[in-house]
């Protein structure tokens, strides 16, 4: 049987219903926080942890050593992960070797260390996996300058990720832009699940998935539409709202940014576009937007066409 706390094997046991013990928001997550309150050291401070606490918590308790990076995780108390998914945030503990803080539970007396050579080794691999995997054309995106993933590869002083960038663009998606409301750029994404737990666990509104595996995963549709005005989406934004990178962005941020070469735009910048000939694009904004719950404040606003009869289901 596994020591590992959050992948304890539990086939042995007795059979346990299906939902004893599943929180809302995370039926398909390992349990994460610890059950008990916990004193630990990270880089040789002593950190108090609470009940539900991850290694992730006890570090941004302290001014650590190295750098944690972190890209998938999100408040918990959103019901948004952990979901483990980027393994930025790793760790060396004396007890468990290198473990992802975001997940792993903290336990009494455990010893963490940030900056041991494995740990910041573990991070900066999987930082380069992410960004040789993503279309680094951030001057034309509609996330440029508000981008968790350029945050921390401008803090870590990434200049080349080691394993290549992907700027073939016949390699490229085509951009999603049938939604009046929500633009979707797979060449950004880093398949960190946060759109998809927005939107199934918070607003349950059960659009998005991830679909395929290995190299080809990618967000898609629970209905198997293939773009998403036809999908079952609602508009509410959530998912724009959560997403750290330009994958998924809110209609009307795209553009607002600079663009070094004249003509070269973001919708431009992958081989194709798919859901332009849509007739009923709207550049209304979303509800969320227009409450200000957002994080993407979009700098260029487009003038609203005249509202007609057909525009009252909105
Ligand atoms: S806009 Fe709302 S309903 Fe549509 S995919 Fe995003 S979270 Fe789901
Ligand atoms: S679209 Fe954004 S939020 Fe969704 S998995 Fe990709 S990077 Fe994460
Ligand atoms: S933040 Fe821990 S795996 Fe992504």
């Amino acid at each position: 049987m596994s020591t590992d706390p959050i992948w304890e094997d539990t086939t042995t046991g007795a059979d346990v219903p299906l939902t004893e013990d599943i929180a809302p928001g995370t039926a398909n997550d390992p349990p994460a926080g610890s059950t008990e309150a916990a004193t630990l050291t990270v880089d040789g401070q002593t950190v108090e942890a609470s009940v539900g606490s991850t290694l992730l918590d006890a570090c941004e308790a302290v001014e650590t050593d190295g750098d944690v990076l972190a890209l998938c995780s999100y408040d918990d108390e959103e019901q948004i992960g952990p979901r483990s998914e980027c393994r930025t945030c790793m760790v060396e503990t004396e007890e468990h070797g290198v473990v992802p803080s975001c997940s792993f539970p903290v336990e009494d007396d455990m010893t963490v260390s940030t900056d041991t050579e494995s740990a910041s080794e573990a991070r900066d691999v999987n930082l380069d996996l992410i960004l040789s995997n993503h279309n680094l054309l951030c001057t034309t995106c509609g996330a440029n300058g508000r981008c968790d993933l350029q945050d921390v590869a401008i803090e870590n002083d990434v200049e080349e990720p080691r394993y290549g960038v992907l700027h073939d663009r016949s390699q490229l998606e085509p951009i999603d832009d049938s939604s009046p409301f929500i633009q979707i750029d797979r060449n950004k994404c880093i398949l960190c699940n946060r759109c998809v737990e927005a939107c199934n666990d918070v607003q349950v509104e059960g659009v998005l998935r991830m679909e395929e595996s290995g190299g080809e995963t990618r967000i898609g549709f629970q209905n198997d539409a293939d773009t998403m005005m036809d999908s079952t989406c609602v508009s509410c934004g959530h998912c724009a709202t959560v997403c750290p990178t330009g994958a998924l962005v809110e209609q009307g941020l795209v553009d607002a940014t600079t663009l070094p070469v004249p003509g070269f735009t973001h919708k431009n910048s992958a081989e194709g576009i798919v859901g332009e000939d849509y007739e009923r694009q709207r550049t209304q904004m979303t509800p969320m937007k227009r409450e200000g719950d957002t994080r993407n404040e979009p700098r260029v606003s487009r003038p609203e066409p005249a509202a007609t009869a057909e525009d009252d289901w909105l």
